[in-house]
Formats: structure tokens, C-alpha cells, sequence
């Protein structure tokens, strides 16, 4: 299947020494990552908990976040299940109310959703199932096309083959500019890769300082080699890093400390260290409140140098660094 379109992950992306490399889909560039060819910034905003207010109060948001400078909006088919929404497909619904009541808004930005998983199932990326999730989730945006379409969960009983093939189809009808995967192993991710004729722009795990894991089970050395984007979930852990619920109190304590030195809150200590990566992940972001977005798009730009963020590591794990 692979042709000669765009490298391939695991092909021989072109690099362009220091800046970093490009790629058809996604890239990391001088000017920061792009996802579909446009750039996204540090920052992304996740539509998870886009539930429980009315839609005015839902548009002020996503346009707060846009006048912030964010471009990437990520949401996915299942929101709505949980966080007080009504059921599957509601969050993308009101996205897609959102957008159609802010005429050149679906413009600005870099619209991401995600499908695989089917409550019950729960797992179908078969080409079918793929290909009728996306066509369902265009029809919830009242879009003719996403800008990034992501498998949010591998089906271990799907061969990548078939969904490579699911997310060509889907490309070449125009309906998705860019593939993406989430919550993949390196190893799902390379066989994935291995099919598509053109390159993967994204890779969404999880990653914070309450979830380290990407540093090293080669997630992020995945995207250093590719210059595949990683889109960082839950980058404030959810909230429990600002909280504290269930965080190790010296890493509360050693956040507050670069904080202190920073200028910045438990929450901008948190951005600036996912930040700080230098694959130079995009932190999708869930808080509902305007200017917490604002101070997260500063924090996304604040240095922490080597000895900080180790620091930061070892107070995370609790042990330090051979
Ligand atoms: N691919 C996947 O499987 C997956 C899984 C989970 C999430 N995601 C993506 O990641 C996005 C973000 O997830 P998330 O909402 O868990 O991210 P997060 O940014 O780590 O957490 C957001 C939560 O932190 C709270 N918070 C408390 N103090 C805050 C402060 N000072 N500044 C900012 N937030 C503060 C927010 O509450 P307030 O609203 O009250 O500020 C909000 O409830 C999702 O929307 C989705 O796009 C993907």
C-alpha cells in the first residue's frame, strides 16, 4: 500500500537539522508544531468537559480560546458520556452548534476529533466502523471536513492494515487533511504506520508529571524520530496537579517552588514542564475558565532549564536519577 506521496514515520522523513522535521501531515517546524499544515501553538484546547452550560457560555469559550491564540480544538465522538453530558456524539453536537452560530470560526482553527471507541464494544476500528464514525462525526460538527482525525484507542482485533485503509478512504474523499492516533503503543503506532501511504501528524498519550510514561517507553522518541506531533492529554493530571488529590506532596511541594521562581502557579509549572519536552508537545487542556486558558498559553512559553525539570522528575517519582 505505502507510495511515494509523503514519508512515512518510520521512512526517511526529511529533517531539517535544528528546526526539527517536517512532514505532509504534521511537523515540528522553527515556528512551532503543525498539524495539517497549519501551526498549532503549545497549547490545545480539549473538548471533553464541554458539557453542563448552555451554548452561549459554551461559545464565549472556544471564543476566548481562539482570541488566546489556540488553534488546535480536539474533541472525539464518545464526549458526552460522562461529565454530566447526554450520551455519546453530545459533545461534538454542541461543538457543532458552536461553530454554526460563529460564522468563520470553523476557519480559525485546527479541528481534531477522534473515533474507535463504541461504548459496549468497546473497540471497533474496522473500516466500516471507522469509516461510519467519521461520517457520523462530520455530521454532528455540520462540517465537510476535520482537520485531524484521530483513532482514540486501539483495537487489538483490528488489523492496521484495514484501518490504514479506513483512514486513506476517509483522506482521499476529502473528508480528514490529517491521521492521528491515541493512547497507541509505539509498536501499534509503527504498524499503523507501516500501511498508510502518507504520513501520521499526531500521537495523543497522556502526559504530565503525574504520568510520566512517555519519556520513556518511546512515545515521545517516536515523535523525535518522525516528527510526529505529540498531543499531551490531561496535562495538568486532570486538575489533581493543582488539586493535589493523590499527587506525592514533594512534587506539590518542588511545583510550588519552580512556581515561586516562575512567576507561576501549580498550573503554569505543569504546562511549562510538558512544554519543555523537546519534541515540544502540545498540552490539550480542559479548564472552563477563560483566564486560566490566558495563563496557560503564558506558562506554554516559560523556559525551564535541565536541573528544573529533573528536578521536577525526581520529585514525581519519588526517587532520584541515577
Ligand atoms: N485521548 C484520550 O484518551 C484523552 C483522555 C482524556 C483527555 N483527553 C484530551 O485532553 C483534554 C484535556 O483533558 P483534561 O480536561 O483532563 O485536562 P487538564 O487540563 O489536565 O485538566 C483540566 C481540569 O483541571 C481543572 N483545573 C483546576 N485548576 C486549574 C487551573 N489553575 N488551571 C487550569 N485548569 C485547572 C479544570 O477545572 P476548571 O474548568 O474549573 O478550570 C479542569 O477540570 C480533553 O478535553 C481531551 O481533549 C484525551
Amino acid at each position: 500500500m505505502p507510495d511515494e506521496r509523503a514519508p512515512t514515520p518510520t521512512g526517511a522523513t526529511p529533517t531539517t537539522g535544528a528546526t526539527g522535521a517536517t512532514g505532509a501531515s504534521g511537523a515540528t517546524t522553527a515556528t512551532g508544531p503543525e498539524v495539517a499544515g497549519r501551526p498549532v501553538g503549545r497549547i490545545g484546547l480539549g473538548c471533553w468537559r464541554m458539557t453542563g452550560a448552555d451554548d452561549a457560555t459554551h461559545g464565549a469559550w472556544v471564543g476566548a480560546a481562539v482570541d488566546a491564540g489556540i488553534a488546535l480544538v480536539d474533541t472525539a465522538d464518545v464526549y458526552g458520556l460522562d461529565w454530566g453530558g447526554t450520551g455519546f456524539g453530545a459533545c461534538e453536537e454542541t461543538l457543532g452548534r458552536v461553530l454554526a452560530a460563529s460564522p468563520g470560526l470553523r476557519d480559525r482553527i485546527v479541528l481534531a476529533t477522534k473515533g474507535g471507541i463504541v461504548p459496549g464494544v468497546p473497540y471497533d476500528s474496522s473500516a466500516v466502523a471507522i469509516t461510519h464514525a467519521c461520517e457520523a462525526s462530520l455530521r454532528r460538527l455540520g462540517v465537510d471536513h476535520v482537520d485531524l482525525y484521530q483513532i482514540h484507542r486501539p483495537d487489538l482485533f483490528a488489523h492496521p492494515e484495514e484501518v490504514a485503509g479506513a483512514l486513506v478512504g476517509l483522506h482521499d474523499r476529502g473528508l480528514v487533511r490529517a491521521v492521528g492516533v491515541s493512547n497507541h503503543t509505539v509498536a501499534q503506532t509503527r504498524a499503523l504506520v507501516a500501511h498508510l501511504p502518507f504520513a501520521l501528524a499526531t500521537t495523543q498519550p497522556e502526559y504530565s508529571l503525574a504520568h510520566l510514561d512517555p519519556l520513556r517507553d518511546g512515545t515521545l522518541d517516536l515523535c523525535a524520530e518522525t516528527g510526529v506531533v505529540p498531543l499531551a492529554w490531561s496535562p495538568l493530571g486532570g486538575g489533581r496537579l493543582v488539586s493535589g488529590d493523590g499527587v506525592r506532596p514533594a512534587l506539590l511541594a518542588a511545583m510550588t517552588a519552580v512556581g515561586d521562581e516562575h512567576g507561576l502557579d501549580r498550573a503554569g509549572v505543569a504546562i511549562a514542564f510538558v512544554a519543555a519536552h523537546p519534541t515540544r508537545p502540545v498540552a490539550l487542556v480542559g479548564t472552563r475558565d477563560p483566564d486560566r486558558l490566558r495563563a496557560l498559553v503564558d506558562a506554554a512559553a516559560v523556559h525551564l532549564d535541565r536541573s528544573t525539570v529533573y528536578g521536577l522528575i525526581e520529585a514525581a517519582e519519588g526517587v532520584p536519577l541515577p
